[in-house]
């Protein structure tokens, strides 16, 4: 068998351009764009390659956008006062707070000081509980964009047998969430987890956010399978190259899997894309 190739890059495209539409419409009714603050903390370089993206990506769609870059240096409550004043901006409807923050400052407390209704990234407990017992929420962007790609190519889910390989706040609980929400029978494996390969093998669906470059083997998986890979890790190559690879071992897997997104050009994209989703929705709420 040779899996299809599920496509992030033009569904992530597809999903943008409806985003900019509700944009124009935003913008036509209420004499202001959407706007996403974003706020980088130090120099991390992947981190402000992220951060250039996601500010191309909301001027592309028609949002306002507001970049606030801070010395590593900055502390825990100045970052907070920062938190406060776009908490308290009207022009402002979504807020992320690129990750990982430098080692002085405690991460949770900052991610809980923003205003749940502008939280883009879910990432507050609000949002947390709320998606976890099944109400309106605003949802994590990278299983967003996996559910939305498992959604496009199997239409509905329910019934089927999932596995999330991965349980980080980010990423493996949040698709988690999501799966059960679509009526999956889910498992959650992780680094603990006994026989592995047996584990995967058992699943219609594996979603692999471990941040293990090709952990996942094409033995593992059960033919027929659709895997969705989060994992974007640099390597270097015998010859030097430095190549982009995912948690799963991506040509033994589409001998077996019937569709697999490619790394790079399938969840990365739908990430962006789901952001940008969130601070429309975050927007409307907000206005009511
Ligand atoms: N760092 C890695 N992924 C993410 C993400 O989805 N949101 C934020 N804010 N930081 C990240």
């Amino acid at each position: 068998m040779t899996a299809r190739i599920i496509d992030g890059k033009a569904a992530a495209a597809d999903l943008r351009q409806r985003v900019g539409q509700v944009a124009a419409r935003f913008r036509e009714t209420r004499s202001r764009a959407p706007g996403l603050a974003v706020v980088l903390v130090g120099e991390h370089p992947p981190s402000a390659a992220y951060v250039r993206s996601k500010i191309k990506a909301t001027l592309e769609a028609g949002m306002e956008s507001f970049e606030h870059r801070i010395p590593a240096e900055t502390s825990q409550a100045d970052l907070i006062g920062l938190i406060d004043q776009l908490n308290a901006d009207a022009t402002v409807d979504g807020i992320l707070v690129q990750l990982p923050l430098p080692k002085h400052v405690d991460e949770q407390a900052v991610l809980t000081r923003v205003d749940p209704s502008k939280d883009v990234d879910g990432f507050h407990p609000v949002n947390v509980g709320r998606l976890s017992i099944g109400l309106d929420a605003l949802v994590p962007c990278t299983p967003l964009g996996c559910l939305k790609l498992l959604q496009g190519e199997l239409g509905d889910l329910s019934g089927m047998d999932a596995v999330v390989v991965g349980r980080s706040n980010i990423v493996g609980k949040p698709m988690a969430q999501l799966l059960l929400q679509a009526n999956c029978t889910v498992t959650v494996a992780h680094s603990r987890t006994r026989d592995l390969p047996g584990v995967v093998r058992r699943n219609d669906i594996v979603v692999a956010a471990v941040g293990r470059p090709e952990l996942i083997r094409g033995s593992w998986l059960k033919p027929g399978a659709i895997v969705i890979d989060v994992g974007q890790e640099r390597v270097e190559q015998p010859d030097g190259t430095r190549k982009l690879l995912g948690d799963v071992a991506y040509g033994e897997a589409a001998e077996v899997a019937g569709a697999i997104t490619p790394v790079p050009g399938g969840v990365g994209p739908m990430t962006i894309a789901c952001l940008l989703r969130n601070t429309v929705v975050a927007a409307h709420r907000r206005e009511g």
